[in-house]
């Protein structure tokens, strides 16, 4: 029948219990590969150590600039902290495309140029600003303040940064562009940051994730265990969040027996072919590309949408945003108004509601197999860390605005998890700019103490 020939071209996005345990079985391993010394370098999951070594207490104090950049938005912002009390002012600024895949220095500038109109506003420049960045890219920490972009992800690609220091291009943008006083205390990973800025309330919390433009995990981990780890022992407590990077995972091919046809063509033609495998599964820039392929097969088989003229968007690499999964399955009953609204906006105009009940069908599985793979990855990490009782951070806009996702993550976890351990997904409300000016008030702290 129609649909047995339609569940053949959708088989590959159910998978078993037993798979995604295989899968936990393999990023364990990957994920030790990465923490070991002589293993980090051909490692995919390269598990950063953050030099963050604490997470806050909620006795923090002072007013911190923080810059977040690398999701969906890029912001400034002025924290104020009075302990448990935080002020946020904050403004988004655009950034274009051609500055996305352009060069380093007309990056920085732009981002300097967005701090000193920033200041100007708020009426700050008289002052010394210390600031914390978050970076929401893969970088090698040479200290809490110096850490060189190992590779592009999601849609950035600008020229001469790779192998740079981000904070020395930022000082020197700044220099360039402005006359703002600003030290650089703090640069932190996104997830990072999500997970310092849940703990400042919630001290359960050990593990920040990221279900937005693109998917990472961050965790605390004991220093016995982080053969990579090399600065000076202090009186610290023993232990430092590692930035896992798990995005990577399965580039050098461990995922393929679960990849289906729609990811390899989706990889194929994205701008960075045969990285990030795992997060192109998962993430929020790909998901609605990853439906659409499967639509537009379907659609050629002659399985779906007889209606849809070839010239439509449907056709068109990129054009099904993964917003319009989420609005899809946020359709409950049968007239399916979201559905129809987004085949509309596509250009399709003849559609039944056969097809609508389809659209959503694939919209599920694909969505479902995301949410169930970053369980996975969670489950792993809450066996790792194998405490009784953990808080689980989350940022994104996939997370915040799919219907279903926090549901199914919590049910797979579960299912994953040993028995006896309780865990919390806490959606993170003030984004990771917090998480940043957070770290930073910490650094200075310690750094007053010491003289
Ligand atoms: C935001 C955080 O809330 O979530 C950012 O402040 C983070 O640092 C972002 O990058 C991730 O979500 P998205 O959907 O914007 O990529
Ligand atoms: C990509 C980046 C990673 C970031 C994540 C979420 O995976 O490499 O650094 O945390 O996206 O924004």
């Amino acid at each position: 029948t129609k649909y047995e020939k339609i569940e053949a071209f959708v088989k590959g996005f159910k998978l078993s219990t037993l798979t995604y345990k295989r899968v936990m079985t393999l990023l364990n391993s990957e994920m030790k590969s990465g923490l070991t010394k002589q293993t980090n370098h051909v490692a995919d999951i390269k598990m950063f150590p953050t030099f963050v070594r604490s997470l806050p207490d909620g006795t923090e104090k002072g007013e911190f600039l923080a810059l977040d950049l690398g999701g969906t938005n890029f912001r400034v912002l002025l924290v104020k902290l009075h302990g448990s009390d935080v002020e946020i002012e904050s403004k988004t600024y655009l950034i274009p495309q051609r500055i996305m895949l352009g060069t380093g220095k007309q990056l920085f500038d732009h981002i300097a140029d967005c701090i000193g109109k920033f200041v100007k506003d708020h009426n700050i420049q008289g002052q010394k600003l210390p600031l914390g960045f978050t970076f929401s890219f893969p970088c090698k920490q040479e200290d809490l303040a110096a850490a060189r972009l190992s590779k592009w992800t999601k849609g950035f690609r600008c020229e001469g940064v790779v192998g740079e220091n981000i904070c020395h291009l930022l000082h020197e943008a700044l220099k360039r562009r402005t006359n703002c006083d600003v030290e650089i205390i703090a640069v932190v990973n996104d997830a990072v940051g999500t997970l310092m800025s849940a703990a400042h309330s919630d001290r359960n919390c050990e593990i920040g994730l990221i279900l937005g433009t693109g998917c990472n995990a961050c965790y605390m981990e004991d220093l016995d265990n982080v053969g990579l780890w090399e600065a000076a022992d202090d009186d610290h407590p023993q232990q430092v969040i590692i930035n896992t990077e798990w995005g990577a995972f399965g580039d050098n091919g461990c995922l393929d027996f679960i990849r289906t046809e729609y990811d390899r063509e989706l990889d194929t033609y994205s701008i960075n072919p045969g990285k990030q495998i795992m997060e192109k599964m998962i993430s929020g820039m790909y998901m609605g590309e990853i439906v659409r392929l499967v639509l537009e097969r379907l659609t050629m088989e002659g399985l779906l949408l007889h209606g849809a003229d070839r010239e439509c968007l449907l056709f068109e690499r990129g054009k099904f945003y993964t917003k319009y999964v989420s609005e899809i399955e946020s359709d409950h009953d049968e007239f399916f108004a979201n559905t129809k609204q987004v085949l509309e906006e596509l250009g399709i105009e003849n559609f039944t509601t056969e097809d609508c009940k389809i659209v959503k069908y694939v919209c599920t599985l694909v969505s479902a197999r995301a949410a169930f793979l970053a369980a996975a990855g969670l489950a792993t990490l809450i066996n790792k860390i194998g405490r009784k009782e953990m808080t689980i951070a989350v940022d994104g806009s996939l997370y915040r605005f799919h219907p279903r996702f926090h549901n199914l993550m919590c049910l797979k976890i579960q299912e994953l998890i040993r028995p006896g351990q309780k865990f919390k997904l806490a959606l993170s409300h003030d984004g990771s700019g917090k998480g940043a000016a957070l770290v930073a008030a910490v650094a200075m702290r310690l750094r007053n103490i010491k003289g």
